[in-house]
C-alpha cells in the first residue's frame, strides 16, 4: 500500500499513519528544528549556565588548509620518471629465505628525503605466505608498527617449506618478481619502476595482466571489483558514505583472482601510515605516507584459501553471541526512555521480532559518554525499562562515542569524573607541547584517549565497569572512532573555559530527500514535504558543512607542502592524498596529525590504528564486565585484525536504492578483510526512506550476519511496524531468519575457525565460471543459500543467475520448485513487493528451529531439517550448537549430516546437550512418491509428498530424548 493523498494541513506522523495498518501509539514527539531549542533547554539543569546562548566552535576553526591532491594536480611530478631505485649486494641466504642491502643509486627527493640504504628480508614463513620486507637500515626517523599492536606474521617452522612461490629479482635497478611455480604465472612483479623510498613516500608497482579480477582495498563504497581506473584512498576518515571516497576503516588488502589458470593470490601490505592505491589496465601502484614496507603474498590457490589465509594471519575473527543475531532496533532521536520503551512495545504489538533496542547520543547527559540525561533518561525509568527488557530475553546496545568531553573549570556545576579519572591516569592525547589536545565533538570541547598510554585501558575498563552498575547494557556500539573532530587541531585549547559548545544539528529535509521513485509512488505528498522543509531550511547550517563543501581551487602546488629531514612535515605531507574532507587537509574532521601518544609516536603514524585502538580496549573492558562471557561490539573503524575484537556496520549511509546496492559489496569485503559480523543501516540513515525501499531494505537485510535498522535524527519514523507492507513483509522474512538460525550461527561459528565468512560471493563459491566474477547484486550465505533480492523501484521482478546449472540443482525456498535455468542465463523471478528471492542449493542439508519473537526463545523449540537434494540423491551439512555466550566453549555439539540413496544419516558429537526433539524433515528433490518412510524401525505412514518434497511433522515423540542425543537415519523408498 502507498501513501493516500493528505492535505496540506496534516502533520507527518498522521500521514505516516495513512500507510500503517494501526499504528499503535499517538504521533512521537518530532525534535524540533535545531539544536539549541530541542536540546539545550531540554538539559536545562544539567548544564544551566549555557542556556541562554549557544556557542559553537568559530566557523574559521572547521576549515582546513586547502590541499591540492596529487592525483589531480596536473603538475604532480611523477616519481617512476624522476627517481632511480636502488642497487642490490650483499645478498645471503637463510634458513627461511633470504636477505641483502638496497643502497640508493641517485636522489630523487620527490616528495620526501630518499634513503640511502634499505635492508631487504624475504621469509618463506609457511607453506602459504611468503613477507618481502624492506626497510632503513636506520631507523631513526622511521615508524616501525610494533607486533604488539599490529600482529606481525612470522615464520611458522624453522625448516625451508615447500611453497608454490618463487621470488625472483634483478640486480640493479633492484626489482623483484613473484611466480607461482605450478603455473609459471607472474603474480607480483616491481619490474620496469624504480622502488622510492623517502621519509614520507614510498611507492612500488607491480604489472598486472590485462582483463583483471582485483577485490579488497577498503574502506569504501565501492562495487566488489577494483577495476582500471579506481583510485583508493586509505586514510581512516568520519564521512557519510561518499562513494569511493575514504571512510572509516582502512584494509591494505587485496585478492587478485585469474581466471585464466583458476587461481587466486592476495597481497596485504602492514602499513597504518595513509595511503594511496592505484589500479591500472596492466599495473597497480601503491603508495604509503611513511613506516616500513612490509608485505605478505598469500598463494591461495582458490580464492577460498586466500582469505581463510589473509584472515587467519590477521587474527581471526571472535564467534559472536547467539543472541546478536536477532534483529536490532535503533534511531537517533529515541528522545526519551518513554519513548524508547513505547518501540519496543511497538515491536511486540505488531509481532515483529526485536532482540535488542539501541541508543543513540539520545540518551546522554549533554553528549557525555558514560552519562544519561537526567529528564529525558531519568536512571530510575531506564533502568526499569532495560529489567523489563531482560527479563523478556531482549537486549540493549548504547553508542558510545570517542572523544571525552573536556569540562570547563570556570562552572563549579560543569562536573565530569570520567574527564578526571583519565587526566589523572594520564590517558589522553597531547599538543606537540605536552599540554592536552582538545578538540570537539558533540559534546563540546573534547579530549582523545590516548591507546598507546600505559594508564588508558584501566581508566577504560573501569569507567565500562561503572557505568554497568547503573546502565546494564548488553554491547557496546563505538562511533566517531576514524578519530572524529569538528575543527582542525587543538581548537579548545585557548577556549575549553566556554563549554560547553555544540555543533547545530540540522533536521529533516526536503522531499528531495525521499529515495528514487517516491515523487511517483506519492507524487500527492510532494508539495506537502516541501513545505514542511522550508521552515527547516531557516535554521542555521550545521558549521561542519563547512568543511565538506568542494574546493574549485586552482592551487597546482602544495605551498605548506614542503619536504622536511627527519620525520618530515607532519600536518602537510608533501604528497597529498584525496583524502574525503574539504580542502583535503588530513586535520580536517579528525585529530590533527601532530596529536602525540604517550610513547612519543604522533598521530600522523597512527591515525588509522585510533578505532582499532578503542576496539580492543572495549573488547578487553567488557571482559571485566562480562566475565566469561562473549563482548559484543560493533565499531565504526576498523583495521586488519578489528575482527578479533569486533562487528561492522556500514556507516552513515543514505535512505536510498544506490546504497542498498552497494550493501552487499560492502558486506561481501568486510568478509576478506576478517570481519564478517556486518550489516548496514536497513532502510537507510540519512535522509528519509519511504515504504517501497524499507520493505525491500528489511528483506534483504535479514539475510546479513548483522541486522539492524538506524536512522538519522529528523528523518520520517521508519520502524517496520510504520507500514503495514513493510510490517508485513518483514514477518515473513524474519520467520525465514529466525528458522535458519542454527544454520547461520554454524557459518559464524565456522567463520571464527577458518576466517571464511558466511555471506559469500558467488565468485568465491563458483570460481572457474568468469562471467560470476563481478556479480554483486546477488550472494550467498554459506554454501547453500542464494538470496536474488530487488534493488531498484518501481518493479515487481528480479533478474539473477544460477550458479553451477545444469550440473547444480537450485529450489525454491517457499515452494521448493526447482528452478528452470540454463548456463550463464539471467532469469527473470517474480518478485512482487514483500516477496525475496531465496533458492536453496541442492546437495545441503540445512538444520533450522521453529521461530520465535527472540533467539532466546527460539533455541528452546523444536529441530527441523531441510534436505536438499542434488542431482544424484545425494545432500550433506552440520550443525554446530553451543550455548551461545560462553566465551570459552567448554561444551559443544557438531551433527554431521548425510543424505544418500533414500536415506538421512545424522553423526552428533561433543558433549553439549540439547534437549529440544527433531520436530520435521523435509526433503526436496525426491523424485518418486516413497512408499515406505521410516525414522530408524518406526514407520511413519501421515507424511505428505508434494511438489517432489517429502515432508514429515509431528516427530517429536521418536526424539524424546533430543534430536541429536544418538545418531538417526531416516529412511524413504
Ligand atoms: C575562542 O574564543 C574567542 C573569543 O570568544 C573567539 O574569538 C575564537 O574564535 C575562539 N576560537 C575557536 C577555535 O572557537
Ligand atoms: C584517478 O587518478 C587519476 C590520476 O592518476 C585521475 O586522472 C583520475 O581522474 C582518477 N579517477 C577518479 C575516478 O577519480
Ligand atoms: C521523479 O524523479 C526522477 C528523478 O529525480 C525524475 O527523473 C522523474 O522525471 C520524476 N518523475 C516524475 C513523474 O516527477
Amino acid at each position: 500500500m502507498l501513501f493516500s493523498k493528505t492535505t496540506a494541513a496534516t502533520t507527518i506522523t498522521t500521514l505516516l499513519a495513512a500507510g500503517c495498518a494501526a499504528r499503535a501509539s499517538a504521533a512521537r514527539p518530532r525534535p524540533t528544528s535545531t539544536f539549541s531549542t530541542s536540546v539545550i533547554s531540554s538539559t536545562a539543569s544539567a548544564t544551566s549556565s549555557a542556556t541562554s546562548e549557544v556557542v559553537s566552535v568559530a566557523q574559521w576553526a572547521t576549515i582546513g588548509v586547502t590541499q591540492y591532491p596529487n592525483l589531480f594536480d596536473p603538475n604532480a611530478v611523477n616519481a617512476n620518471e624522476v627517481c632511480s631505485g636502488y642497487s642490490l649486494s650483499g645478498l645471503q641466504t637463510t634458513e627461511t629465505g633470504l636477505f641483502g642491502r638496497l643502497s640508493l643509486l641517485k636522489a630523487c627527493n620527490v616528495y620526501g628525503y630518499d634513503f640511502d640504504e634499505l635492508t631487504l628480508f624475504v621469509e618463506y614463513q609457511s607453506s602459504d605466505r611468503l613477507n618481502v620486507q624492506i626497510q632503513p637500515v636506520d631507523l631513526t626517523d622511521v615508524y616501525v608498527l610494533p607486533d604488539s599492536l599490529v600482529t606481525k606474521p612470522g615464520v611458522e617452522t624453522l625448516t625451508l617449506v615447500d611453497s608454490d612461490l618463487v621470488f625472483t629479482y634483478t640486480i640493479s635497478p633492484f626489482s623483484f618478481t613473484i611466480i607461482r611455480k605450478s603455473t609459471g604465472e607472474i603474480l607480483f612483479s616491481t619490474a620496469g619502476n624504480p622502488l622510492v623510498y623517502e621519509n614520507q613516500f614510498i611507492q612500488f608497482n607491480t604489472s598486472l595482466p590485462k582483463g583483471h579480477f582485483i577485490t579488497g582495498l577498503g574502506e569504501s563504497i565501492h562495487g566488489i571489483q577494483q577495476e582500471p581506473g579506481a583510485n583508493k584512498t586509505l586514510y581512516a576518515n568520519d564521512a557519510g558514505d561518499p562513494i569511493d571516497g575514504n571512510i572509516y576503516g582502512v584494509h591494505p588488502v587485496y585478492v587478485d583472482q585469474r581466471y585464466d589458470t583458476n587461481t587466486s593470490h592476495g597481497v596485504y601490505v602492514r602499513n597504518s601510515h595513509a595511503q594511496e592505491v592505484l589500479v591500472r589496465d596492466e599495473s597497480l601502484t601503491w603508495r604509503l605516507l611513511g613506516g616500513t614496507l612490509d608485505m605478505y603474498f598469500f598463494t591461495g590457490p582458490t580464492v577460498k584459501e586466500v582469505i581463510t589465509q589473509y584472515v587467519s594471519t590477521i587474527g581471526l575473527p571472535n564467534l559472536i553471541p547467539y543472541w546478536s543475531l536477532g534483529y536490532h532496533q535503533c534511531r537517533w532521536g529515541y528522545h526519551t526512555s518513554d519513548m524508547l520503551g513505547e518501540v519496543v512495545e511497538n515491536f511486540r504489538k505488531f509481532d515483529i521480532p526485536l532482540e535488542t533496542i539501541w541508543t543513540d547520543i539520545d540518551y546522554m547527559d549533554s553528549y557525555k559518554d558514560f552519562t544519561t540525561d537526567p529528564h529525558r533518561y531519568p536512571l530510575d525509568k531506564f533502568q526499569a525499562l532495560l529489567d523489563t527488557l531482560h527479563a523478556n530475553h531482549q537486549h540493549y546496545i548504547p553508542i558510545v562515542d570517542a572523544a571525552i568531553y573536556h569540562p570547563s573549570p570556570l562552572n563549579k556545576s560543569d562536573i565530569y569524573p570520567v574527564f578526571d579519572d583519565g587526566l589523572a591516569a594520564d590517558a589522553f592525547l597531547k599538543n606537540p607541547d605536552g599540554s592536552l589536545y582538545i578538540g570537539a565533538v558533540w559534546p563540546g570541547y573534547t579530549v582523545y584517549p590516548d591507546w598507546l598510554a600505559p594508564g588508558t585501558q584501566d581508566w577504560w575498563s573501569k569507567a565500562m565497569v561503572d557505568w554497568h552498575k547503573n546502565v546494564p547494557f548488553d554491547g557496546i556500539w563505538l562511533d566517531m572512532n576514524e578519530v572524529s573532530s569538528f575543527c582542525v587541531g587543538s581548537c579548545g585549547s585557548q577556549n575549553y573555559t566556554q563549554n560547553p559548545v555544540h555543533p547545530p544539528f540540522n533536521v529533516g529535509g526536503p522531499a528531495t530527500s525521499f529515495p528514487l521513485g517516491f515523487n511517483i509512488t506519492n507524487s500527492t505528498d510532494i508539495p506537502y514535504y516541501n513545505s514542511i522543509w522550508y521552515t527547516y531550511t531557516h535554521t542555521p547550517e550545521p558549521s561542519t558543512t563547512a568543511t565538506t563543501t568542494s574546493t574549485s581551487t586552482t592551487v597546482s602546488t602544495n605551498p605548506m607542502n614542503t619536504k622536511a629531514p627527519g620525520k618530515g612535515n607532519i600536518n602537510y605531507p608533501p604528497y597529498a592524498i584525496n583524502h574525503q574532507q574539504g580542502n583535503h587537509d588530513l586535520a580536517g574532521h579528525a585529530v590533527s596529525p601532530n596529536a602525540t601518544h604517550a610513547d612519543g609516536t604522533v598521530e600522523y603514524d597512527v591515525h588509522n590504528l585510533w578505532g582499532y585502538g578503542i576496539t580492543n580496549a572495549t573488547y578487553h573492558a567488557l571482559l571485566e564486565v562480562f566475565p566469561d562471557k562473549r563482548p559484543f561490539i560493533v565499531s565504526r573503524s576498523s583495521f586488519p585484525g578489528s575482527g578479533k575484537w569486533t562487528s561492522h556496520w556500514g556507516g552513515d549511509n543514505s535512505a536510498d536504492w544506490a546504497y542498498m546496492y552497494f550493501s552487499i559489496s560492502q558486506a561481501l569485503s568486510f568478509g576478506v578483510f576478517g570481519i564478517p559480523m556486518f550489516g548496514v543501516d536497513v532502510c537507510g540513515f540519512n535522509g528519509n526512506t519511504d515504504m517501497e525501499l524499507c520493505n525491500r531494505w528489511m528483506q534483504l537485510g535479514a539475510f546479513f550476519p548483522f541486522y539492524r535498522n538506524h536512522n538519522y535524527l529528523g528523518a520520517i519514523d521508519q520502524e517496520p511496524y510504520v507500514w503495514a507492507s513493510v510490517a508485513e513483509a518483514t514477518r515473513t522474512v524474519m520467520a525465514i531468519r529466525y528458522e535458519i538460525l542454527p544454520y547461520y550461527y554454524t557459518l559464524m561459528y565456522e567463520a571464527s575457525k577458518t576466517g571464511f565468512p558466511a555471506l559469500r560471493a558467488l565468485s568465491w563459491e563458483f570460481p572457474d565460471d568468469k562471467s560470476l566474477a563481478s556479480v554483486e547484486t546477488q550472494f550467498l550465505v554459506g554454501e547453500a543459500i542464494l538470496v536474488t533480492p530487488v534493488l531498484a523501484p518501481l518493479v515487481d521482478y528480479v533478474k539473477g543467475v544460477f550458479p553451477g546449472v545444469p550440473d547444480e540443482v537450485w529450489y525454491d525456498y517457499y515452494t521448493h520448485e526447482p528452478v528452470r535455468a540454463g548456463p550463464g542465463e539471467n532469469v527473470t523471478l517474480a518478485a512482487p513487493l514483500g516477496h525475496i528471492n531465496v533458492h536453496i542449493r541442492g546437495g545441503y542439508v540445512i538444520p533450522t528451529q521453529k521461530p520465535a519473537y527472540t533467539t532466546t526463545e527460539s533455541r528452546k523449540n523444536e529441530w527441523g531439517l531441510t534436505v536438499a537434494l542434488d542431482k544424484a540423491g545425494s545432500a550433506k551439512g552440520t550443525l554446530y550448537v553451543d550455548d551461545g555466550e560462553s566465551l570459552v566453549v567448554k561444551e559443544s555439539l557438531v551433527v554431521d549430516f548425510v543424505a544418500t540413496h533414500g536415506s538421512l544419516y545424522t553423526f552428533p558429537r561433543g558433549t553439549y546437550t540439547v534437549c529440544q526433539p527433531l520436530g520435521s524433515i523435509t526433503v526436496l528433490g525426491v523424485e518418486s512418491k516413497p512408499s515406505v518412510v521410516a525414522l530408524g524401525e518406526t514407520k511413519i505412514s501421515n507424511f505428505t509428498y508434494i511438489n517432489n518434497t517429502l515432508s514429515v511433522q509431528n516427530l517429536e515423540s521418536l526424539t524424546n530424548a533430543g534430536a541429536w542425543s544418538a545418531p538417526l537415519v531416516f529412511s524413504w523408498e
